[in-house]
């Protein structure tokens, strides 16, 4: 909490740090409400100079400091920090902290989940630890001393080895642990409590045997198995396809309940919230499953990219999370789908990071300035970060990206890096020159590739300009031309492919355009081509082209790439929206779109999954980005008739697609998800059609929690008179299961209806719901105000007060969580007046709180600038 006005940091002021610190042996003596921490470090003086030592630390009652085992009170201290004004050239420094675990709602620092103590250090938790040098590019050894009750934490772990233990004469007992690897702060952790714990082991390609252990609440072994196989994968797939080994003799991972985030890669001992870890067939859906394989490796795979390798700033948090977001969704293609990972990373983007980049928020994935770190743990810096990587991949190829990620690891194993560094080390490995590529790092902004073309007939020639513009943002309003991977096919009328020759030669499929303006003459093309734009969407950009129907409808139909066939359904749905939008939304639905649902549905060849995300619409979100402007309930209304119309046209297909994947038992294996998702795809049109006895016979027969979930937001959705019995049925059957609950409460948040708002408030009641766990608050109040757009922008505004409320209370409890929460009011630049009007309002009472933290006060005032 801040009562003056919060500071400002620019990445331009960065200065190394004034002292380093080699060792920091830590003696942490675990109590509730009264945890003391001993923290021993060796300093040293960075170079000639007489400033002071200045150590981060806040929320910390200071209990003693030492140099050199002398006592000492030469020192000024405030809320955040303590000053040492005359320090040695090198010597021992003791602090003596105390600080209060049980009362730390925040989830920042060491706080209790439950029954267990944990930690989460990232960005800045350290410093409620103890004094520290807490940013990142202060590498130290640490070893760690934990003493606590003997019967109620018999887990006493943190990061390393473990060099000794002993129980002591009062019930307690300690347990000493040794990292070899020097680490920024943000990497510690410490977990203490009683678990199950499943074991196994992985031998590394050199033949080094790696512990392995999974430490989830009592009476939840049987449901880390499937995280235990995603480890093992994500060990074996490092290994495989980066040849990265793991280098410690353990690696673990404990589940805890209250989490800020998905997990945490402190080394050798990550945080994962309980979601990321738990899943079995009664209670965990097939896209559970696929996340827990993506976050395990997430984590994992930080150990080189973020561990090894860590940054020399919070500004270059792309560095290690772009990076490390692009292996992880590398790792899922390569076991499943890359097709429809594909897809669904390209929603993620064309959705909230595209509104992310046109609201106040907008930054460049490396910021240049920053009130409160947390708040920059966003989309931007991980999906467009992990694009941007993607682009370099596409530009380089495998073989040069990876000769160039392997000289980045090994120039700077052991160093904070930079972005910078990143780069050169790809463009020496590749010898590609990739300044004008550079700009990405520092430009935020969605631009926009305007595509036209012309075809000379008589000279079999093809011509395509392409005009890049990066339309102004809050942060910056001059944008430059960027080096932008255009991927693109050309089909003939017949949809063959037809081979690209540009300057008497053929030549591939990535064209670079680096200009304003660009041009590319093709030649020898024997009739007027349909053009495959952004094949695989090759860069984060919108794309403009005056597409035909019938060019979308052929590429849909014909295109090689997989993606491009999905991606044109995608924009005929879009012309459809634009289209009926501008008649107000009453035409009928085009026959064109009817025809190529249908052709997809018949298609025999098609894989499933792919058919699923054909046929699946684009949620409202990502339709709104479509407009400058727009009147968010015609949008909603467009978007039901759509999907109404589509039901009717097409029933008897949607029922064939629905008996023909039925699949006879559960299987966890991506031919029979695929089938489950085509099959619940076909049940949600069968809903909007009023096929009301399947749905419910689709929930009363399910065996797994896929199919139950499916028929009940069929239901939902569809407005069915039986969702009601399901959802009582489902809460009887699920109160005591918090993480399964979440489902129920998301599926009554995101309900259609204006009743939905007082359900919610009538949810917070509910015995599982608590404002201090994110889980649930996410699940109620974040599906209500970013997943149910309609009702949220409610005309009389009571959506805007009921956020109001909850952040009014959010803002103490957990000013993380709270940040998160105000995103769609803080994004309403494509609202109507009257709404931005109610919105600025409630921002200016928000602004008028008192203790408003950095994280909302950083947001807020964006926003009302
Ligand atoms: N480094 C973590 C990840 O990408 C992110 C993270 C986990 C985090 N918990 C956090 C960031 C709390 C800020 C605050 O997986
Ligand atoms: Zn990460």
């Amino acid at each position: 909490m801040t009562q003056t006005k919060p500071q400002v940091q620019y990445r331009d002021d960065y200065q190394p740090p004034h002292y380093w610190i080699d060792t920091l042996d830590l003696d942490i003596q675990l109590h509730d409400s009264r945890t003391e921490v001993v923290a021993i470090s060796r300093i040293r003086r960075n170079g000639e100079h007489s400033e002071p030592l200045i150590l981060n630390g806040e929320h910390l009652a200071l209990l003693q400091v030492a140099i050199n085992g002398v006592e000492t009170r030469q020192y000024q201290q405030d809320d955040e920090s303590l000053l040492l004004p005359q320090v040695p050239q090198e010597f021992v420094l003791t602090i003596k902290t105390r600080i209060n675990p049980a009362a730390n709602s925040a989830l920042e620092g060491l706080y209790k989940s439950g029954s267990a103590f944990c930690t989460q250090c990232e960005a800045q938790g350290f410093r409620r630890i103890t004094y520290y040098l807490d940013r990142p590019d202060v590498l130290a050894r640490f070893s760690t001393r934990i003493t606590a009750d003997a019967a109620a934490y018999p887990y006493l772990l943190s990061n390393g080895n473990r060099v000794g233990q002993g129980v002591l004469d009062d019930g307690r007992h300690w347990v000493q642990w040794q990292d070899p690897f020097p680490k920024p702060a943000y990497l510690f952790a410490l977990v203490a409590g009683d678990f199950d714990v499943l074991r196994d082991s992985f031998t590394t390609y050199s033949g080094r045997e790696v512990a392995l252990e999974i430490y989830v609440d009592k009476g939840n072994l049987h449901r880390a198995g499937h995280a235990m196989d995603s480890l093992k994968a994500s060990m074996a797939w490092d290994e495989q396809r980066c040849h990265l080994e793991y280098d410690l003799d353990v690696y673990m991972i404990v589940a805890v309940d209250f989490f800020n985030m998905g997990a945490m890669e402190n080394k050798g001992l990550n945080v994962f919230n309980a979601k990321f870890v738990l899943a079995d067939e009664n209670t965990a859906t097939d896209n559970d499953y696929l996340d827990i394989e993506r976050v395990i490796g997430h984590e994992y795979f930080h150990n080189w990219t973020g561990n090894r390798v860590t940054c020399r700033d919070w500004f270059q948090l792309s560095l290690k999370e772009g990076l490390t977001v692009f292996r992880d969704q590398e790792f899922s293609s390569d076991l499943g789908s890359r097709t429809v990972n594909r897809i669904r990373n390209v929603r993620i983007i064309r959705g909230p990071q595209f509104a992310e980049d046109a609201g106040p928020m907008a930054h460049p994935i490396r910021p240049d300035e920053v009130i409160e770190m947390n708040n920059f743990y966003t989309l931007t810096v991980y999906e467009k970060g992990a694009e941007v990587i993607r682009m370099l991949h596409t530009l380089l190829g495998e073989q040069a990206f990876q000769r160039g990620l392997a000289l980045y690891l090994q120039r700077h194993d052991g160093q904070a890096a930079t972005c910078n560094d990143f780069v050169a080390a790809m463009s020496e490995a590749s010898g590609r020159d990739l300044g004008r590529f550079n700009r990405w790092y520092g430009q935020s902004g969605t631009p926009v590739l305007t595509v036209s073309d012309d075809y000379d007939a008589d000279q079999g020639r093809y011509t395509l300009t392409v005009r890049q513009h990066t339309p102004p943002t809050r942060d910056q309003q001059e944008k430059l031309p960027l080096h932008i991977p255009l991927s693109l096919a050309l089909y003939s009328e017949q949809g063959e492919p037809i081979t690209l020759m540009r300057e008497g030669q053929s030549c591939g499929p990535v064209l670079d355009v680096l200009e304003a303006e660009h041009r590319f003459v093709f030649e020898q093309v024997p009739s007027c081509p349909t053009p495959a734009l952004l094949q695989g969407f090759s860069a984060p950009v919108k794309l403009s082209y005056p597409y035909s129907d019938e060019q979308l409808s052929l590429l849909a139909r014909c295109s090689i790439d997989e993606f491009v066939r999905w991606d044109a359904v995608q924009m005929l749905l879009n012309k459809t929206v634009q289209a009926q939008m501008a008649a107000g939304g009453e035409t009928a639905l085009p026959r064109s779109l009817v025809d190529v649902f249908r052709t997809i549905l018949e298609d025999p060849a098609l894989d499933r999954a792919l058919k699923a995300e054909m046929l699946t619409l684009p949620d409202l979100g990502s339709l709104l980005e479509l407009f400058e402007q727009v009147d968010i309930e015609v949008l909603a209304r467009v978007h039901d008739r759509l999907g109404l119309g589509l039901a009717e046209a097409l029933q008897p297909l949607w029922r064939q697609a629905y008996t023909d994947n039925l699949t006879p038992e559960y299987r966890i294996e991506h031919q029979d998800m695929a089938r489950r998702s085509l099959k619940n795809v076909a049940l949600g049109y069968l809903a909007l059609a009023g096929d009301e006895a399947r749905v419910f016979e689709q929930y009363r027969q399910a065996d797994n929690m896929t199919d139950t979930l499916a028929a009940m937001k069929a239901a939902v959705r569809a407005g069915l008179g039986s969702r009601d019995a399901m959802l009582t049925d489902f809460e009887g059957k699920w109160h005591h299961d918090g993480l399964v609950l979440d489902n129920w409460f998301r599926l009554q948040a995101t309900a259609p209806g204006e009743q939905t708002l007082a359900r919610v408030r009538q949810l917070m009641q509910h015995p599982t719901f608590s404002l201090s766990n994110p889980n649930r608050v996410r699940a109620l109040i974040g599906a209500f105000t970013s997943g149910n757009p309609v009702q949220f922008h409610r005309a009389d505004g009571a959506g805007y007060d009921f956020l109001l409320e909850i952040l009014s209370q959010l803002n103490r409890l957990n000013p993380q969580v709270a940040s998160r929460l105000i995103t769609p009011l803080i994004q309403f630049s494509r609202l109507d007046d009257a709404r931005r009007r109610m919105i600025t309002l409630r921002l200016q009472q928000l602004m008028a709180m008192p203790d408003l933290a950095r994280d909302l006060f950083e947001k807020i005032s964006k926003a009302l600038d």
